[in-house]
């Protein structure tokens, strides 16, 4: 069987109004500014307001990615949400967002890879378009982690905010997608967890009075393996397209910390303006970051056709990938 080439044909995201500050977040746990913008580099999130749903942001995304392909919901035949912040574990967000864009004829599922999702998700995508069995696919990353926070818990509640990312995929001439290295390891799936409510710990008065039903995370030996993986996967993705460091015009890596992205940076001795970078603003965003960050750097025109691009994350499973994306 002949593979058709996949690639990007429209990008889009969207953000809910509301700001939070690490000034707003001094009134309410014991954290500042300070520790927050110095160990993290975020200084504000987004979160969503009573009434708007994961699969609200994702379908927001959506359409603006839909017209930016110049292509609409009826012609959208596979559409694959990535989210760890689901509307309800069953159904699928992506059928909740089928029925909101309207689009009738397209299959519908859930990707669940923690901060990894997106990646993971449009790894899939291609796959669809590139064995013909799908001509335009919807990739999206939601999230509102807002509502699964536990906000008396200083050590996570300041890291994460909600958004959402999205991209229409179809077949093109020239490969747009020149490698993916997915991996996994289960073994430390307990250092980002959220322990209640499924068959492990499903929901009762005592998991809800034992908080079990927010975000944990092992923050420190997250960072280490975030740190270490983060520049072999661009690594080895960057060797099997056949590419270099030096090919590479742009990173835009998942959003958990400054620290981490800058480790990558100078691993890969990029300039400053060749990384993509919206943790300041918008927090950690998990499936959500890296489509948004990719919306941002092309809607404002830095990021071009033609580009080498490698979309780098890392999360919860632990799961990590890379892509590497002629735009
Ligand atoms: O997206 C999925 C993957 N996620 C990640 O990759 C996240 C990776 N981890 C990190 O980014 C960092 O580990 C954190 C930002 C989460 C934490 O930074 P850290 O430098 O590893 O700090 P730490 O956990 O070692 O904590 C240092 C201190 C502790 O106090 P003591 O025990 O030394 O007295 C914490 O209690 O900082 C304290 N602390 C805070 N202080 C003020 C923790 N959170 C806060 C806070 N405000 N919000």
């Amino acid at each position: 069987m002949k593979l058709l080439e996949a690639g990007i044909l429209g990008v889009g995201s969207a953000l809910p109004p509301k700001i939070i500050t690490n000034f707003d977040l001094e009134n309410i746990i014991d954290t500042s500014d300070e520790w927050i913008r110095t160990r993290t580099g975020i200084s504000e999130r987004r979160v969503v307001e009573e009434g708007v749903y994961t699969s609200d942001l994702a379908t927001q995304a959506a359409l603006s990615a839909i017209d930016a392909a110049g292509t609409c919901a009826e012609e959208i035949d596979l559409i694959i949400v990535a989210t760890v912040t689901p509307d309800t574990f069953m159904p699928s967000t992506a059928c909740f967002v089928q029925a909101k864009l309207g689009a009738k004829n397209a299959m519908a599922f859930d990707m669940s890879a923690g901060c990894t999702g997106f990646v993971y998700a449009l790894s899939v995508g291609s796959a669809y378009v590139r064995m013909g069995t799908c001509k335009r696919v919807l990739v999206i990353g939601a999230e509102v982690l807002s509502k699964f926070l536990d906000w008396q818990d200083r050590t996570t509640c300041v890291l994460f905010g909600d958004g959402a990312g999205a991209v229409v995929l179809g077949p093109v001439e020239q490969p747009g997608f020149l490698n993916f290295t997915l991996g996994a390891d289960g073994s430390m799936a307990d250092l980002l967890v959220i322990p209640g409510g499924g068959s492990r710990l499903p929901a009762s008065a005592q998991t809800i009075a034992d908080r079990q039903h927010y975000i944990k995370m092992c923050g420190n030996e997250t960072f280490k393996f975030a740190v270490r993986v983060m520049g072999e996967v661009t690594q080895q993705a960057l060797e099997a397209a056949g590419c270099s460091k030096d090919d590479l015009d742009f990173l835009v890596p998942h959003q958990a910390n400054l620290r981490i992205i800058e480790s990558a940076r100078k691993r890969f001795n990029l300039p400053e303006d060749r990384v993509v970078i919206n943790i300041d603003r918008y927090g950690n965003m998990s499936s959500a970051s890296i489509p948004v960050a990719l919306d941002e750097a092309i809607t404002s025109g830095r990021l071009q056709r033609g580009d080498l691009v490698a979309l780098v994350g890392f999360g919860a499973g632990l799961t990590w990938g890379a892509a590497i994306v002629r735009y």
